[in-house]
């Protein structure tokens, strides 16, 4: 169950600006103003190579954060120095006041079970039913009475829709079915924290818009952290609270969606508002068009 009592959103007054993701707590408040993840100057390198160089990252608790940027730019891999499946060249990665870096296999394993993870085609076992695939986690985590385990397999089920769909296999479901599993999956154990990684891939606009209030209400309702990986500018603009932008091993914009749209870079309002042609221009660099076509008529 999760607990009644955790500072969940909206407890605080809103912030609507969000002008600095995280301000800094006021003196004498509790830790739940600290950010619950916090990369500082992490660098990453892997053959030879720097995916990131001086990254610095923070996600407010209880918000939902966003990560944006062009394919290949690491966002995957960002999560997996968040989960500890990767660690840091250089920096600090922080968890919940833990210095993921610093952890041996034990601390890695504590503090992974309090995340909740929806990995790009984070696939369903396709032998057991949705049933069992949702109850999953409790039978390998946990020795909860069977009667406990259905009770929380059949809420989180009816938080997304399908306790009707227990007994289907995956094979029966539609895309955004099997994702709402994978999302009832990822929540029985009641993380603090969420990560998705390209949770609308793959989706119909219908499926999309189910998902992204899923992952909405999900994060309120529990009163969770959630980071979501995505390049659905569209989505992102309406499902998160901060936006962080990537590109070249750093992050190069941050702040409301709304912010980042009206952004002063060019290239940081062109990939926010989604446009073809800017500063990353449509075209691959090539001769002038009228010169080159004459060229061929005098040629051929
Ligand atoms: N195990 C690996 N070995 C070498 N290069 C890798 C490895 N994993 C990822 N990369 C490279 O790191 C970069 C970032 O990858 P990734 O985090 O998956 O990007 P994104 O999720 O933003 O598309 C890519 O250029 C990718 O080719
Ligand atoms: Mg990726």
């Amino acid at each position: 169950m999760p607990a009644a009592d955790t500072t969940g959103p909206g407890s605080g007054p809103v912030d609507s600006t969000l002008d600095a993701p995280a301000a800094s707590p006021p003196s004498g408040s509790a830790s739940s103003a600290e950010p619950l993840v916090r990369l500082r100057d992490v660098a990453y390198w892997v053959g030879g190579r720097a995916i990131f160089d001086g990254l610095d990252f923070e996600v407010a608790r209880g918000k939902v954060t966003a990560v944006m940027g062009p394919s290949g730019t690491g966002k995957t891999t960002l999560l997996r120095l968040i989960t500890g499946q990767l660690r840091a060249t250089r920096g600090t990665v922080t968890v919940a006041g833990e210095d993921v870096g610093r952890l041996d296999e034990r601390g890695l394993y504590r503090l992974r079970r309090r995340m909740g993870m929806l990995f790009q085609n984070g696939a369903l076992l396709t032998d057991l039913d949705v049933y069992e695939n949702v109850a999953f986690p409790l039978r390998e985590h946990t020795q909860l009475p069977e009667s406990l385990v259905s009770r929380l397999v059949l809420m989180k089920l009816q938080a997304v829709g399908l306790r009707g769909a227990a007994r289907l296999m995956p094979a029966e479901l539609s895309g955004g079915m099997a994702r709402r599993v994978a999302l009832a999956r990822s929540i029985v154990m009641d993380p603090e924290l969420l990560i998705y990684d390209e949770p609308f891939a793959g989706l119909d606009p219908i499926a999309m818009g189910v998902v992204l209030r899923l992952i909405r209400d999900t994060n309120d309702a529990l009163g969770l952290t959630s980071i979501v990986v995505s390049h659905d500018v569209h989505e992102i603009g309406l499902l998160a609270d901060v936006t962080y932008l990537l590109s070249g091993g750093k992050v190069v914009a941050s702040g409301a969606p709304v912010e980042l749209r009206e952004h002063e870079s060019p290239m940081v309002r062109q990939f926010m508002n989604g446009l073809a042609d800017g500063p990353v221009p449509f075209h691959y660099p090539a001769p002038d068009l009228a010169a080159q076509l004459l060229d061929r008529e005098v040629a051929g």
